[in-house]
């Protein structure tokens, strides 16, 4: 049974290959990303820029850092984020070919930054290795929150950093809304579990423009995502993006949205 189980495809592994090979070439992609995000970094997440920056302030990133970016994709997030600090980043994925095309498209700036294949259940480098770790709407994917945690953990320098944007939801009405509040999330307990006292910025009322906002700027594009043959894209962001009348007050009992910011 133990070997059925490791053989159980990664959750979405078949949906981010098909996503990081399209991306790479979708104009359509890429105006939506400025259109939601003021910048195209391929966003699949909820992070526009003002929420990278208020990480990169509260972290207080700079060149002589070492910060590692759990679920980078194809990179674009991870290198901004250098680019504007000058700390060296370090960024994981799953998917080989986003992790290619990472390395491909920054091998001129290859002494700050460097991307590796790898789960985020095997974070497989040295202890004492990281200033930062930050992850932007990645933790989900975790088979167990706590022994990622105590992952970073091991991996981080003393006095590290954690940085996680991470939403919780609850779209049965009649499941307790409590696991909604920033200290009673899945993350927040695992956090707690790890003995961690964490800092949170909450980001619901944010998460909820944007939700909005990925909506219209996706049926603007419509057209040019069916004629690039990337329907796929199209119907994930109306699945995963808000209508015009769904009002907040509706929103934030199935919905929260927070940066957890975690010093040792
Ligand atoms: C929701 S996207 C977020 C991407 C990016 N951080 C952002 O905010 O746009 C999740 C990312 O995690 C990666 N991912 C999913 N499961 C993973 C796993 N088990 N190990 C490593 N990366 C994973 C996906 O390939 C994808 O790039």
């Amino acid at each position: 049974m133990a070997n059925l189980k490791e053989a159980e495809p990664a959750p979405m592994y078949d949906f981010y290959s098909k996503f990081y090979i399209a991306t790479k070439n979708s104009l359509a992609f890429s105006k939506y990303c400025n259109q939601v995000f003021q910048k195209d970094l391929t966003q699949d997440g909820f992070s526009d820029i003002l929420q990278l920056q208020r990480m990169i302030d509260i972290t207080r990133m700079n060149a002589t850092f070492d910060v590692l970016d759990i679920g980078c994709g194809n990179g674009k997030m991870a290198e901004y984020i250098s680019d504007l600090t000058g700390a060296h980043l370090y960024g994981i994925d799953y998917i080989p070919e986003a992790i290619e095309q990472a390395q491909v498209r920054t091998k001129q700036k290859i002494n700050r930054l460097t991307f590796q294949e790898k789960f985020i259940d095997e974070l497989s480098f040295l202890e004492n290795s990281f200033e930062v770790i930050y992850s932007v709407d990645t933790m989900y994917f975790s088979k167990d929150y706590k022994e990622t945690i105590d992952q970073f953990l091991r991996i981080l320098k003393p006095k590290g950093q954690i940085a996680i944007f991470y939403m919780e939801m609850s779209f049965d009405p009649s499941e307790n809304k409590s696991k909604l509040l920033p200290d009673k999330t899945a993350l927040a307990i695992a956090l707690e579990k790890c003995d961690l006292k964490y800092d949170y910025y909450d980001f619901t009322q944010d998460n909820y423009r944007l939700s909005q906002l990925k909506r219209r700027a996706a049926k603007s594009l419509e057209m040019d995502f069916k004629n690039e043959g990337n329907q796929f894209i199209y119907d994930r962001l109306i699945i995963e993006s808000l209508d015009e009348n769904t009002n907040y007050d509706e929103y934030k009992l199935t919905c929260s949205r927070f940066l957890y910011h975690i010093k040792l």
